[in-house]
């Protein structure tokens, strides 16, 4: 077991990723806040299988949360996150010192429209220029051919996509599948601030998801079934839903039924911890 070496400058970065590209080496990247899970874990795993060398980097990037409480409760635990990638074949841990990702005077921002103006991003501003901004900066800094990022934030997935498409960025996105808890609960960094209470109440999301994409399979419509959805989660103890919807894969626009390939998808809140997760139907 060895903790991979931790890396806080681009210019050092930048010296070890020219010497694997020097051998001719595959670089992946899995970009990462932290608070590390099994599935950031099996992000990494994915990277370790396609390239030849890993990068976790690990970056509470400040720019895309909206609300304060949300950035300072968000969870920080890089020592134990450190020790779970000694398991993995991680070259690199890269922990950018805020400096190097926001210098003095940084005054650019990565914009998309359309694809960020639906579902999170109607309901936290400016969340997806921060992540399409932090995540154009960490491909540039690791120079990485392929990025691997998590399904559960699917609309994260088709926004840096579509980021990299439009940008001619030298880099492949590889989307990779949710890990889910026992009880079905999509895993995530946010399920270490739900209490004993709220977390036995959290897998009714994920239950009103399967039930609503079988009701859409047997010929429903989302805006019948998204009414009952939407009632058993707030019976099961959330306190409101964002959105509940029936969106195309690939432009998520909004469908009243699966004609196209389809991903339902859902924001809510449970005892002040919002919860997001996704199925395809
Ligand atoms: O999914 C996340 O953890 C973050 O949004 C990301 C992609 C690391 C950018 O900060």
């Amino acid at each position: 077991m060895r903790i991979p070496p931790i890396i806080r400058t681009k210019a050092d970065l930048r010296a070890v990723v020219k010497s694997w590209k020097q051998e001719g080496e595959t670089v992946g990247v899995v970009p990462t806040m932290g608070a590390l899970h099994q599935g950031h874990l099996s992000l990494a795993r994915a990277a370790e299988q396609a390239c030849d060398r890993v990068i976790v980097t690990i970056f509470v990037n400040p720019k895309q949360f909206n609300n304060p409480e949300d950035l300072e409760n968000y969870p920080r635990t890089e020592e134990d996150d450190a020790r779970k990638l000694a398991h993995h074949r991680v070259d690199a841990i890269y922990c950018p010192n805020p400096e190097e990702i926001y210098p003095d005077g940084f005054c650019t921002n990565v914009s998309l429209s359309g694809l960020t103006e639906v579902l999170c991003g109607a309901h936290r501003p400016g969340h997806f220029d921060g992540v399409a901004t932090v995540v154009t900066k960490l491909f540039t800094q690791t120079l990485a051919d392929q990025a691997f990022f998590g399904e559960k934030d699917f609309q994260q997935l088709q926004v840096v996509k579509r980021l990299v498409q439009d940008l001619d960025l030298p880099i492949e996105v590889v989307g990779c599948p949710t890990i889910r808890e026992e009880d079905g609960l999509a895993m995530s960094s946010r399920n270490l601030l739900l209490s004993d209470r709220a977390r036995i109440k959290a897998p009714a999301l994920i239950q009103a998801l399967e039930d609503m994409a079988e009701g859409l399979r047997n010929g429903g419509t989302a805006q019948e079934l998204g009414a009952e959805a939407e009632k058993k989660i707030l019976t099961a103890g959330f306190t409101e839903v964002e959105y509940l919807e029936l969106r195309a894969c690939d432009d998520l626009s909004l469908q009243d039924t699966p004609v196209r390939e389809s991903r339902l998808l859902v924001a809510a809140w449970l005892a002040g911890v919002r919860l997001i997760d996704n199925i395809s139907v």
